[in-house]
């Protein structure tokens, strides 16, 4: 297959951190320690690394070293490979192209608390109703996701070298410092309520760490298991053509298989840590009830952590969302980036060209988005039993219907079309070794399938493995 000389990162430390930039975000630091508290602690934990180290190493695997091999974005990877297959490349695209909408307006979000703790000291975040009145208000959520917005749009302008990889060189080894101090931190709270109870940090960390099968029958069991997959698939931003992009800017002497193995420990690593820096700060201020709060964790329950910490909670909430804000960021990039190169490539533009027109029609729909908690606001019922309004929706239809549709076909068409040598031998191409190839080709042909099968019959409401 002819390669030829397009944009690439420098070398295996800036493939590394950049992908790693896009693979932690708010999935890591908000997401997992919900899930994680919610699902059993400690068996969350365990289920979900055994998941790492099958399906995300099978399907990272898959879309970086098609990436690396055909040189191409997934729009077009797809078809160089196989013609018929053309048609997964283009469903592909409408993963990040979906994400974008609302990815952005997270982004917004955050950006408005790091702004709420720089300016008033957090104070106006940890007041009762906060987040609902921002997130409703008509303007305001607008402009944050502008800000952000302008921000990722400005770091893929300048390109994959001099942009993404010099961004995520400094931003992701802070972050992993900064949430190392906080995680040690939030270990040595201790907290004495109204009844004269004693909370502390360490009891806190059990609380993450201990496997509970309270209440765990055959149903929960596969209701963690399917949470904890659809968690991975999004933490990892794998089958949504992020990775095949990020692939395709892999030089070949890399040694893929090492750097893979890094990118998934840094950001399960990440996710671990996230949980061990919230799960007993909210339990010693909070207690066990607390961390009821799902989704609103982030934006409701941790403000109120932080006031309650006293003076050093205005630091710590600061330096929290200052956190939350570059990771986002550095995933926002990555669906950005995706969208530009495909676009580059479909239409013979220029990057700089390319990145201002997505970036206004993505502004355009992320501002829609916004709408969906003032003018365009909805409740519907999702298929999983969930209620959901337009960024909701967004969300499940790109994640829990799209991306298990899109791994099921990849893993038909690597493992029974092309077969899986074609990916051990890219793994292998630059003379290192694959050390785990039988299990790669094993999960691809056989495991894999048939769990995505599984998780996307489930997601679309076709057949109810866990009932609801
Ligand atoms: N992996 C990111 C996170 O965990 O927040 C989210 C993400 C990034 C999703 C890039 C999708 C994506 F294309």
């Amino acid at each position: 297959m002819g390669k030829k000389k397009k944009s690439s990162f420098s070398g295996s430390i800036g493939f590394v951190l950049s992908a790693a930039g896009s693979a932690v975000g708010v999935g890591n630091i908000w997401r997992f320690p919900y899930l994680a508290a919610k699902d059993g602690g400690g068996l969350f934990l365990i289920i979900y690394l055994v998941l790492v180290v099958t399906f995300g190493f099978t399907l990272l695997t898959t879309d970086v070293a098609i990436g690396r091999r055909t040189k191409e974005n997934a729009m077009r990877a797809f078809g160089v490979i196989n013609e018929k297959w053309k048609f997964l490349g283009y469903v592909t695209f409408l993963v990040p192209a979906l994400i974008m909408t609302y990815y952005s307006v997270i982004g917004g979000w955050v950006t408005r608390y790091m702004v709420a703790y720089m300016t008033a000291g957090g104070s106006e975040a940890a007041k009762d109703g906060f987040f609902t009145s921002f997130i409703t208000s008509n303007v305001s959520p607008i402009v944050f996701m502008l800000l952000f917005l302008a921000v990722t749009s400005f770091i893929v302008y300048r390109g994959v070298e001099k942009g993404i990889e010099q961004f995520s060189r400094v931003i992701m080894p802070g972050l992993i410092l900064l949430i190392m101090a906080i995680a040690v931190f939030s270990l040595t709270l201790t907290c004495t309520d109204a009844s004269g109870a004693t909370r502390t940090g360490m009891q806190g960390l059990m609380v993450y760490l201990k496997p509970s099968f309270e209440g765990v029958t055959a149903e929960r069991f596969l209701e963690i298991l399917l949470d904890a997959m659809s968690q991975l698939f999004f933490s990892l931003s794998v089958s949504m053509g992020i990775m095949i992009t990020y692939g395709s800017y892999v030089k070949d002497e890399v040694n893929l298989s090492r750097s893979l193995s890094q990118i998934e420990m840094f950001d399960t690593g990440v996710a671990f840590l996230a949980g061990m820096m919230i799960i007993p700060a909210v339990f010693v201020f909070s207690g066990v009830e607390g961390m009821a709060s799902g989704p609103s964790l982030m934006f409701v329950s941790l403000p109120k952590v932080f006031e309650a910490m006293g003076g050093v909670g205005t630091i710590v909430g600061l330096i929290f969302f200052i956190m939350v804000a570059f990771a986002a960021l550095t995933s926002c990039i990555s669906i950005l980036e995706t969208l530009v190169a495909n676009c580059m490539e479909l239409f013979h533009q220029s990057r700089q060209k390319m990145c201002l027109i997505i970036s206004v029609i993505s502004a355009a729909a992320a501002a829609v988005i916004c709408m969906g908690y003032n003018v365009f606001y909805f409740e519907m019922k999702l298929p999983n039993g969930a209620t959901a309004q337009l960024l909701d929706l967004m969300d499940y239809v790109s994640n829990s219907f799209l991306m298990p549709f899109i791994s099921f076909l990849t893993c038909i068409f690597v493992g029974w079309v092309v077969k899986p040598k074609w990916i051990i031998e890219e793994m292998e191409s630059s003379g290192h070794p694959f050390g785990r190839k039988k299990l790669y080709a094993f999960m691809i042909r056989y495991v894999t399938p048939v769990m995505m099968a599984v998780l996307f019959l489930q997601s679309a409401g076709i057949w109810n493995v866990v009932a609801k």
